[in-house]
């Protein structure tokens, strides 16, 4: 494995496209959940560097903070609340333009504006979601959102 990630300059579509391989092949081979999610937060914030790259686990039915890059979080969220439980609640990506904007927005930090939520799914079931915060507003999109729905498919669960 290269212990070097190779950041890429350019739009926001050639910064995935050089980072998704990347991902992979820091993801291949490696078993253990909890060190491949550390490294994909660690990845995208490198090539990123948004204000916090996150995943909350499913534990006894609510959503446990995992493993991060960024500010201290909250640790546990509820079914249904905020928008982490809201993605998990209807399994489903949720992009955020303006926090203020969206009912029951849990704020971790005041400094977050924008925020999109992607489910880990497996069996059918959310057993995490990966949370994106940045420190502007309106910083996600369908691109962010097809690139991180392929680096949450790339996480092979054992
Ligand atoms: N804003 C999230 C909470 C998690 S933190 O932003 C790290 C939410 O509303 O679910």
């Amino acid at each position: 494995m290269a212990e070097d990630l190779n950041i890429h300059a350019g739009t926001k579509e050639e910064q995935y496209q050089s980072l998704l391989p990347q991902i992979k092949g820091l993801l291949s081979g490696e078993p253990d959940l909890i060190a491949n999610l550390a490294n994909i937060c660690a990845a995208l914030k490198e090539q990123f560097n948004w204000l916090w790259v996150g995943f909350y686990i499913v534990k006894n039915n609510e959503l446990v903070l995992g493993p991060f890059q960024g500010p201290v979080a909250c640790t546990r969220i509820q079914k249904g609340r905020g928008v982490c439980g809201t993605s998990w609640q209807q399994a489903a990506t949720l992009i955020v333009p303006d926090v203020e904007k969206f009912p029951g927005h849990i704020a971790c930090s005041s400094l977050s504006k924008s925020e999109i939520v992607v489910p880990l799914i497996r069996n059918g079931m959310v057993v995490a979601v990966l949370d994106v915060d940045s420190n502007l507003l309106n910083q996600f999109d369908a691109t962010d959102q097809y690139y991180l729905e392929q680096v949450i498919a790339a996480i092979e669960m054992y």
